[in-house]
């Protein structure tokens, strides 16, 4: 038992970590530029575009904000703040891919890092299902707009090549319709029956940006480095244009009409609209592929999270200030506001945008799910031979088609809301293993050089872990699914490290 128990706290050291980073034969080629745009990317994109509305309104798991959503976002940033400072500290002091699996790894041992990297796949691959089908309902507004130049069977595509069934049941019990009229079925025997409903255009993406992330890191980030000057622009451009038209009386006369739904709405829109924070950590996965990761890791995190929230809290206020917050749409709220306004040719030119931003998105999660299933395969806790490097590109080209293919199949049968709030989870328990990377890498590693340190530690990192305790709670008290199913992904984790993991660990110890 003891001998058990000291395996599954066996850390691995800064030192051989740092190591192993330098042998790495993935290339070296990003800079501080090239990771904001990353960060920029990974971060600016369903939240901003779409989830920002049931922030406000509310939804069937969760009071809204109201008005108030701005505050629901300063705590959002408040938690990701604190979270994003450790970052900077651990990344640019352990500069290897694997992100908070890695720094795990180095603090808290063997199981707890095994289980950090199967929460990373909640934020990575389950957030990725949540982008891939908000693609969808963009691409079909997209669509829609050029419904005199393309041919009808394209624009009327039928509901269910173009949805998951998850999703077809909701729209058919929203309307009323008849399932049956509208999904085929297969009939198994013993009356069994398969409801057939594929999301397309979701798979499409998935499947092209796969194909790019095998042809080379770099030029997955000039793409991304166009679709964020396109969504950036769109953002931009709504705040600016937008503000002529705020009536500031929407944005509350007192505190009932402000924070309609008072503490507990603000806390359930900070829990929701903290899907348009994540991603910034995407940037400490692309570590082993930055020229000088010491210096540009800290600036890219800060920096993306900065430009991102100022960015977020405008939009917000314009938003909230053209539109009466009981009247904001969820579906496509800042295309919505827009038409409000009588801008319908501008809702048009936002759903390009929003496409923009969700396909950066999609391109830098998967990037992400990659780099840390190769760091997790490199240490043994899954199979040596997934680990392949392409021998032209140079990429882990085995790992890129697993982590496409897994989205490609759950995009099948997962529900767009679920995922997120399954992705929040998974993120709110990394930042908080990372604050404790921190508090612990302070005592055991005190003379290491770190190019940055957290401020005034060890209060920032405590109040990261508080933040973040404190949103996860709020949705446990409303007993949410998400969190019931939290729970079960965390006890998967435990069987296959105990089924696998735990037994290939110690086949590498012994030779
Ligand atoms: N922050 C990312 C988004 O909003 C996950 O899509």
């Amino acid at each position: 038992m003891n001998q058990i128990i000291k395996n599954l706290l066996k850390c691995k050291s800064p030192q051989e970590l740092i190591e192993e980073g330098e042998k790495s034969e993935l290339k070296k080629t990003l800079n501080a530029f090239d990771l904001i745009i990353l960060g920029i990317g990974a971060v600016v994109g369903t939240g901003i575009f779409t989830i920002i509305g049931s922030a406000i309104v509310g939804s069937s798991d969760g009071a809204g904000a109201g008005t108030a959503v701005v505050i629901s976002m300063l705590l959002a940033a408040i938690a990701s703040v604190f979270s994003a400072l450790s970052y900077s500290e651990i990344a640019s002091m352990i500069p290897v891919a694997g992100s908070a699996y890695t720094y795990t790894y180095a603090t808290m041992g063997e199981f707890m890092a095994w289980m950090v990297g199967w929460i990373l796949m909640l934020e990575y691959a389950i957030g990725n299902i949540t982008v891939a089908s908000a693609w969808t309902g963009y691409f079909v507004q997209f669509l829609k707009g050029f419904k005199h130049i393309l041919p009808a069977f394209v624009v009327n595509c039928p509901l269910w090549l173009r949805n998951d069934y998850r999703t077809m049941y909701e729209i058919c019990n929203k309307y009323g319709w008849d399932v049956h009229d509208k999904m085929p079925f297969l009939n198994l025997p013993f009356g069994l029956e398969i409801p057939i409903a594929i999301n397309i255009p979701a798979i499409a993406i998935v499947f092209i940006l796969t194909l790019l992330l095998i042809k080379g890191v770099k030029e997955s980030t000039k793409v991304a480095t166009i679709m964020v000057g396109v969504n950036m622009f769109i953002i931009v451009s709504f705040i600016l244009v937008g503000s002529f038209y705020v009536k500031p009386e929407h944005w509350g006369v007192n505190l009932a009409t402000f924070a309609p739904n008072g503490i507990e709405g603000i806390f359930s829109g900070a829990f929701i609209i903290f899907f348009a924070y994540i991603g910034f950590d995407a940037v400490s996965t692309a570590a082993e592929e930055t020229k000088n990761p010491q210096r540009d890791l800290p600036i890219a995190i800060m920096g993306t999270l900065l430009i991102c929230t100022v960015l977020y809290v405008c939009a917000a206020l314009v938003l909230t200030g053209i539109v009466p917050f009981n009247a904001i749409d969820t579906q496509a709220p800042l295309a919505h506001a827009m038409r409000f306004i009588g801008m319908n040719w501008y809702a048009g030119l936002l759903s390009v945008g929003a496409l923009c931003a969700l396909t950066s998105v999609l391109l830098i999660y998967q990037l992400g799910t990659t780099r840390i299933l190769w760091a997790m395969s490199r240490d043994n806790f899954l199979p040596k031979s997934l680990n392949a490097v392409h021998k032209k590109y140079k990429t882990p080209h085995v790992m890129t088609w697993i982590s496409g293919l897994v989205v490609i199949i759950c995009a099948l049968f997962m529900d767009l809301n679920l995922s997120a709030e399954l992705c929040n989870f998974g993120t709110f328990t990394s930042f908080i293993i990372i604050c404790i990377a921190v508090l612990i890498l302070r005592k055991t590693e005190p003379n290491r050089h770190r190019p940055f340190k957290v401020p005034f530690c060890p209060w920032f990192p405590i109040l990261g872990i508080l933040t973040c305790l404190a949103l996860m709670y709020c949705k446990f008290s409303a007993k949410a699914t998400s969190a019931f199913y939290f729970l079960i992904w965390l006890l998967i984790g435990v069987v296959i490290y105990a089924a696998y993991s735990y037994k290939s660990k110690r086949q590498e110890e012994n030779g």
